[in-house]
């Protein structure tokens, strides 16, 4: 039974929304289990997220998508905290050939949310997802 995680953050809704229905339309897909693992203020600390149970959740997943506010012009430092303290996973390339994707929202309706994207597709990149 494909398992697909959601690592989103979000600090007032908007991204949650998305997150949401991300997790909706993957799970109408017969067979496929959704799990919202969203990253929270708290698990931060000294610049570095650490919640051992949502790494787990991730661990095994099949596919990981995630999601981001754009904050000027980039991914969350939020998020940039989980992508930096998921570097231990990409050391032993734990996550290599999960199906990886990717989503943002911001108030612009450009908003520089490219980059955004691109960061988070260099992440996938280099954990060696798909
Ligand atoms: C620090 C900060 C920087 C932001 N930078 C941008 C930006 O570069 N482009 C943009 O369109 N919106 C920007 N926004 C607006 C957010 O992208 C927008 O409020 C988004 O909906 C927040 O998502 P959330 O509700 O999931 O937290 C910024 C907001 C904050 C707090």
């Amino acid at each position: 039974m494909p398992a697909v995680a959601v690592a989103y953050y979000s600090a007032q809704g908007h991204t949650h929304e998305l997150a949401v229905a991300v997790g909706e339309g993957a799970g109408g897909v017969a067979g496929t289990t959704v799990e919202l693992v969203r990253l929270l203020d708290p698990d931060i600390q000294n610049g570095r997220w650490k919640n051992d149970g949502q790494l787990a959740t991730l661990n095994a997943a099949d596919a990981v998508v995630f999601g981001t506010p754009t904050h000027m012009g980039g991914y969350s430092a939020q998020m940039k905290a989980f992508i930096d303290a998921c570097s231990g996973v990409w050391y032993r390339q734990g996550w290599k050939d999960k199906i990886a994707a990717g989503f943002t929202h911001s108030q612009g309706l450009s908003g520089d949310k490219l980059n955004t994207l691109q960061g988070l597709v260099v992440n996938a990149m280099q954990h060696g997802m798909v």
